[in-house]
């Protein structure tokens, strides 16, 4: 991102020089911070009351092996928004995947038709891996069950928005927290900041035990009964089916939680809830009318955020 700046000799606003963004590791707080500083100034755009068309003639590839919804969508009108365009790779079996073509050669030829690729893959490690073959800035919108840093910061956002600061907060962290690489991303991050941090799992689904010990910080497994009167944000992860070696084991813990009206009975007022969606049976929609739900409004903050994270990579 900022490797432009650097080479102007023009100190670098963000500590790390975020040509690439494949790790929320890669980041420091101020680095965060900055970023959601910078997204609160595109919310506007984001919501198309202001136009703002400093990506011109940019040009965004997508590049999902895996499926997506919202975050393929989101960086595609965040690119659109800023007046950028975006080149979508086809389906697998019709692009030259097919054919037997390898990720470092489909990448080089990619970041020869584009200014940043964005990459989904279900492999740990290939979103680096792009990286390494790129001619152009790459962000990894999910590595297998690795990272998701585009992710954590739009819940570092959400969280910042809705509660109105990230330190002082405390967070229960539900359901896959083995497999959810979008757990594995926030819960780096969140130990940034001042964050007291409950882990809330069936013993099958726990947090690596090398992650734990990696994090440090202030953060206990917990049952959520003893803790749904104390947390500010209730995070919630559906079951990473795909990940699952095979499918007996997921069957074992299919189902084993979900949010419902009773489960939030003796939450603060303010106790809002996220969930990186999608959403299979581990909320149920009747706590989607509730003023906790906030994962739609997590959703749309996708846009904001990944405009401040385009507008780095690319200006
Ligand atoms: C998440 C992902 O892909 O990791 N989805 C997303 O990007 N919002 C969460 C999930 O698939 O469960």
């Amino acid at each position: 991102m900022l490797h432009l700046r650097s080479y102007l000799y023009i100190a670098p606003l963000l500590h790390y020089s975020m040509r690439h963004l494949i790790s929320i590791n890669d980041l420091d707080r101020e680095d965060i911070t900055y970023i959601l500083k910078k997204a609160d100034e595109f919310e506007d755009v984001a919501r198309g009351e202001r136009n703002l068309r400093i990506l011109e003639g940019k040009i965004l590839g997508n590049l999902f092996f895996e499926p997506s919804t919202r975050t393929r969508m989101s960086f595609e009108v965040a690119m659109k928004r800023l007046g950028g365009d975006v080149l979508n790779m086809t389906a697998q079996e019709a692009s030259s995947i097919a054919k037997g073509e390898t990720l470092a050669d489909t990448v080089r030829v990619v970041s020869g038709y584009c200014d940043a690729i964005v990459i989904r893959h279900p492999l740990e490690g290939a979103a680096r891996f792009a990286a390494e073959n790129s001619s152009v800035p790459v962000i990894n919108a999910g590595d297998g069950a690795g990272q998701h840093p585009t992710q954590t910061l739009l819940d570092l956002y959400t969280i910042k928005r809705e509660c109105g600061k990230l330190d002082g907060i405390t967070i229960a962290l539900v359901g896959d927290l083995k497999y959810s690489r979008t757990i594995h991303s926030l819960i780096k991050a969140l130990a940034l900041f001042e964050t007291k941090i409950y882990l809330v799992s069936p013993d099958a689904l726990a947090l690596p035990d090398e992650m734990l010990e990696e994090i440090g910080g202030d953060v206990s497994r917990a049952r959520l009964s003893e803790v749904i009167g104390e947390v500010d944000v209730l995070y919630v992860t559906r079951i990473q089916k795909e990940r699952f070696p095979d499918e007996e084991e997921y069957r074992k813990v299919s189902g084993s939680y979900r949010i419902t009206l009773d489960t939030i009975k003796n939450a603060k007022d303010s106790m809002i809830i996220m969930h990186p969606l999608p959403r299979v049976d581990e909320v149920d929609p009747a706590v989607d009318k509730t003023k906790h739900a906030k994962y739609f409004q997590q959703a749309f903050y996708g846009v904001p955020v990944r405009m401040a994270i385009l507008s780095e990579v690319m200006l």
